[in-house]
């Protein structure tokens, strides 16, 4: 009986195979597990710890032909070369790494036997991407956009896991599904350019000579909404992993077009990647020169600019100091009231109980007016409890302003806020019913529980030389810490912390409709690094209807809209948000991408590019000029009577 059930299931194992039959259409192979003999291939590829072949395809384009051995074997390894025709046995798996539980798994044929090189120097032709195969352009996973109107953005995450599924593949429309049915084939990518900086293990996101979307001026793909208003998250772009020679990818940055590469696509580190034969070169790079800002300040007491910029963990003596100092006046122009985050405390990361910055912001002034030659700047913050919001332990970042005192001035006798008082709008009991802040500058409810290891947002309460007011609500909000691979298990990804950004910004929208409950015409600016894109709009719904992204208010094409790179996209993590009386006035805002086009990630000042936007505070033009009606058709009746009575016959 034993014997009989053994033999069973040994029998249907001891046929051959072909690769396409270990691959199958869908993620998962059909035989994992099972022990396979006679599967033969022609040898595309070889590395240290085994090699790849290709098999007889088959008419579907969910099936692939490729397959890895993975091997150690010093007797195999020695003998097999690129173009010898082998067959072999082997135990089929899916490897998955130990300490990425999300990853996809990769089907590999294991412990081989019965190795032989039946014949040689066959030829190896590779797939070519962009002419026998184009990736899809505008989803990962059917899983994604079935989870909600974000797609791959939708909230909660991790619904569901690709692989629990394990759908056939559809590579014509997802990418995760494209990249799988080309695993372990080895394919041809022409004309490939670099969409980031090398991680820093040298590997490169790219895209190749096939159609795109969301390419932007420099070359990148900018996270952007598709037709059909799901975010869409550029599947069309892979990374090209450690070449199989052991060459070294070369340095890039964003929009550098790269040699040809050819390579094995494989899954690593979360990720579909490009195993390439050898490293590729790098043939043209763009210039790393920025244009300076064309918003400029005006005399007219309205007409604010405003510059936004994380300066990434400024303290005093950073060395990067210097060139912030230089960007905030040759970039961004010197503008009137700038929103700084990341500003740390004035021992910078030493954990001594310091959180006064006034010695950070205070360096930075006096760079600023040394290397302007003289533009002043005055600065504002409210120091947090020591260690209680997050970042680099014992720097206890924060947000500041700089304003230019000649421009515009805090709301007279203002009581500074401490780091637990919560600032509320308030109508002022010393002024014409004035509405102004209980804290000015202040912070909105930092006891909160939304704030918990996070930045709480700088509010302030400012006057124009017209004697106009407005606000401004500076943020930081948590950071993306625990994300995982948006090419993972887990769908939608994993976006770390997004329910605490999702709260973040309901406190704050919660205190800017205070404000226009007091004032519906109220002028606020809500800006700063919000480490969340407005793609993902669960985040933002609270800001509905009552602040609006200053980009669609100003019309700047979405795919210039940037202020980050993180793996293949381009994007905007950075924001600024105005009310409905600004908005009205008319908006402008440029994006200074001098950190993403650097020409490395050492010679970058931040991570994130600088904002600039101009923006009218007030009704003083159109009050102005028609004082300046009135003042002319006064003086040009002063003047006929005086010409009336100057005249002869009187
Ligand atoms: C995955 O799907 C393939 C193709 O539909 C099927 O043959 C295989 O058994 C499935 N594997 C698992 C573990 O569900
Ligand atoms: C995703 O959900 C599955 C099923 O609930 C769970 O096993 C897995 O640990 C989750 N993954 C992550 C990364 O949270
Ligand atoms: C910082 O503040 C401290 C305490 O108020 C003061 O003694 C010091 O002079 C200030 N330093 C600068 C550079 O403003
Ligand atoms: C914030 O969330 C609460 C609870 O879900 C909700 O009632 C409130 O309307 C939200 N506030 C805003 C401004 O959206």
């Amino acid at each position: 009986m034993k014997l009989v059930h053994t033999l069973l299931l040994l029998l249907p194992f001891a046929c051959a195979q072909k690769v396409t039959d270990i691959q199958g259409p869908a993620f998962i192979s059909p035989l994992v597990g099972r022990t396979v003999s006679g599967v033969t291939g022609v040898v595309t590829a070889k590395t240290i710890n085994g090699f790849w072949i290709a098999g007889q395809p088959v008419d579907d384009v969910r099936v692939s032909n490729g397959l890895n051995v993975f091997t150690t074997s010093a007797s195999i390894l020695n003998k097999v070369h690129i173009g010898d025709m082998v067959s072999l046995g082997g135990r089929v798996s899916e490897y998955h790494s130990y300490n990425s539980p999300n990853d996809l798994s990769l089907t590999e044929l294991t412990n081989p036997t019965d190795f032989t090189i039946l014949s040689s120097q066959h030829p190896v032709h590779p797939i070519v991407l962009g002419v026998d195969r184009i990736p899809p352009t505008r989803q990962l996973s059917a899983l994604d956009i079935s989870s909600g109107l974000d797609g791959f953005l939708s909230v909660p995450n991790n619904q569901t896991t690709q692989e629990h599924l394990n759908a056939t593949l559809r590579p014509d429309k997802f990418g995760l599904d494209f990249w799988e049915s080309l695993e372990g084939q080895l394919v041809a990518i022409p004309k490939p350019v670099a969409l980031n900086f090398p991680t820093r293990f040298r590997e490169i996101w790219i895209r190749g000579d096939w159609p795109v979307t969301g390419l932007n001026g420099r070359g990148g793909l900018t996270m952007t909404f598709g037709p059909d208003g799901v975010p869409d998250a550029n599947p069309e772009t892979i990374i090209v992993g450690s070449p199989l020679d052991g060459t070294k990818n070369p340095p890039v940055a964003v929009g550098a077009l790269l040699s040809d590469i050819v390579g094995i696509v494989t899954y690593q580190f979360g990720f579909y990647a490009i195993r390439p034969l050898t490293a590729p070169v790098v043939l043209s790079s763009p210039s790393h020169e920025v244009s300076p800002t064309s918003l400029e300040s005006s005399d007219e007491p309205c007409i604010l600019t405003i510059g936004d910029y994380n300066v990434e963990n400024l303290a005093p003596n950073s060395r990067h100091l210097s060139t912030i100092a230089d960007h905030i006046v040759s970039l961004l122009g010197a503008p009137d009231l700038v929103f700084l985050q990341e500003v740390q405390d004035n021992s910078g990361p030493r954990n001594d109980g310091t959180v006064d910055a006034n010695v950070t912001l205070g360096t930075l002034v006096a760079t600023i007016k040394r290397v302007s030659g003289g533009v002043q700047y005055n600065f504002l913050d409210v120091a947090p409890i020591d260690k209680a919001d997050g970042g680099q332990p014992g720097g206890n970042i924060r947000q500041a302003y700089l304003y230019r005192p000649g421009k515009l001035s805090l709301v007279s006798g203002s009581r500074h806020g401490g780091a637990l008082d919560a600032s509320i709008p308030i109508i002022d009991v010393d002024d014409s019913g004035e509405v102004g802040l209980s804290f000015n500058p202040g912070r909105i409810d930092p006891k909160n529980s939304a704030w918990e290891e996070a930045r709480k947002p700088l509010v302030s309460a400012w006057q124009t030389n017209s004697g106009d007011r407005f606000f401004t609500v500076n943020v930081h909000f948590s950071s993306k810490s625990g994300s995982l691979s948006t090419q993972g298990n887990a769908r939608p990804p994993v976006n770390g912390k997004v329910e605490q950004r999702t709260s973040q910004a309901n406190v704050t929208a919660s205190f800017v409709k205070s404000l226009l409950e007091l004032d519906p015409t109220a002028n606020i600016i809500v800006g700063g690094d919000f480490n969340e894109f407005v793609h993902t709009r669960s985040v933002f719904s609270s800001f509905s209807g009552v602040l609006f992204d200053i980009n669609e208010a100003s019309g700047i094409d979405p795919v210039e809209r940037y202020t980050y790179a993180y793996d293949q996209n381009t994007e905007e993590i950075d924001h600024i948000f105005i009310t409905d009386a600004i908005k009205n006035r008319g908006t402008e805002v440029e994006h200074i991408h001098v950190n993403n086009w650097a020409s490395s990630i050492k010679s970058r000042a931040s991570d994130h590019d600088p904002t600039v936007a101009r923006v009218t505070v007030c009704d003083t033009g159109f009050r102005s000029s028609q004082q300046s009606w009135w003042m002319s058709l006064r003086t040009s009746a002063v003047d006929f009577l005086v010409r009336i009575f100057d005249h002869p016959l009187f």
